[in-house]
């Protein structure tokens, strides 16, 4: 299959819709990454999604809808009845944009979205690209990040070309995408709101406007039920050039290996650094971590070595990207980096 790239347009849209309609697959640009997108409601296209990305079943898919109105996404059978008040007022605050929600599932779901579980994970994202494409199809369109399954997720239309050419008919070019990592996936779903992925929307945005404490599943804690989280997987994210994630900032650099520093780097550096985030703005850190990965993991040198993310409140977020990425930890070690695996459990 020829893979096509149309940047964005009113007959890019209707191209687009119309090989929606037919049962086929899109990519187009959110404001977190760019998605993999099929009609949500059609059982073989989202297995289509599954195929083109090797995703194994059992990780469900975000629906992505074609409006914030939570009664009419309830009335369509996407969400189950009653809709808890938490949920009114989160998307009331942070809609549209990079929040996902898990609800109770409606009755009109396919089994294939929600990996057999009784909850559906919904979102309305910002991009203005992504709401014509919504607005346009009219349907809710199940989308994962649209790399191959545990890579790293695009936030170009290039890289999307890279992860899934020949796989897909087209992909929307609609720029670079603004936020850069994956929305925060909060559940609804327990006695007390959780987050399960952290993304630029934190734990205490949430619990500001529910007035109620918010837990958030530890990096790399392993759900207690397999299917409880099931995309929360330790290894994800990753480059295929092994990661390794420094605990102090790099001042040394040897030439056998990729660099990226956070902010602007001092003493002798050399071609083989990145820099994450010249304005040191935790923003522009995660603008740009997927594509600064990606370049380095192109370098094909042996090893990645990245510099620890200060405190802010997207480090939670970065981190736990990071953490899913790497490979181990490196070490600064008399005159020479120690890489030191992760003992994954
Ligand atoms: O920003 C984003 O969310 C991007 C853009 C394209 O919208 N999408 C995205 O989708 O990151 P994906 O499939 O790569 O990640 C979806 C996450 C996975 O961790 C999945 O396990 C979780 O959401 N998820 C989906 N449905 C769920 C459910 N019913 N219960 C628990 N987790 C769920
Ligand atoms: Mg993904």
């Amino acid at each position: 299959m020829k893979t096509r790239i149309l940047p964005v347009s009113d007959a890019a849209i209707r191209e687009a819709c119309r090989i929606l309609r037919g049962g086929d697959l899109v990519a187009f640009p959110t404001e977190t990454v760019y998605g993999l997108g099929g009609h949500g409601l059609h059982s073989e296209t989202v297995k289509k999604i599954f195929q083109a990305k090797g995703r194994p079943s059992t990780d469900p898919l975000i629906l992505h809808l074609p409006s914030s109105d939570l009664e009419s996404t309830a009335r369509a059978g996407i969400v189950a009845e009653p809709i808890p008040a938490s949920a009114r007022l989160l998307t009331m605050k942070f809609w549209p944009g990079p929040l996902t929600l898990i609800l109770r599932k409606g009755s009109h779901v396919p089994a294939e979205v929600t990996a057999k579980l009784d909850t559906v994970a919904i979102r309305f994202p910002s991009h203005p690209d992504a709401q014509r494409l919504l607005g346009e199809f009219g349907h809710p369109l199940a989308a994962p990040s649209a790399n191959r399954f545990g890579r790293i997720s695009p936030t170009e239309a290039s890289a999307v070309l890279q992860e899934l050419e020949g796989k897909i008919p087209l992909i929307l070019d609609g720029g670079a995408c603004s936020n850069g990592i994956e929305s925060t996936v909060l559940s609804l779903c327990g006695p007390t709101p959780e987050i399960l992925r952290p993304g630029s929307i934190a734990a205490d945005q949430i619990s500001g406007i529910l007035n109620v404490s918010v837990s958030q599943r530890s990096s790399l804690a392993k759900p207690d039920r397999p299917t409880e989280s099931p995309g929360m997987l330790a290894h994800h994210y990753a480059p295929k050039t092994p990661l390794y994630l420094c605990a102090l900032p790099i001042r040394n650099f040897e030439s056998r290996y990729q660099y990226i520093v956070y902010g602007p780097a001092s003493g002798s550096v050399i071609a083989n650094v990145q820099i994450l985030a010249p304005d040191q703005q935790p923003s522009t850190a995660a603008q740009n971590l997927y594509k600064t990965l990606r370049n380095a993991d192109r370098a094909g040198s042996s090893a990645i070595l990245i510099d620890p993310i200060p405190d802010s409140s997207w480090a939670p977020a970065l981190r736990d990207r990071l953490m899913r990425a790497s490979a181990g930890t490196a070490r600064w070690d008399e005159g020479n980096w120690s890489l030191l695996p992760r003992i994954s459990g």
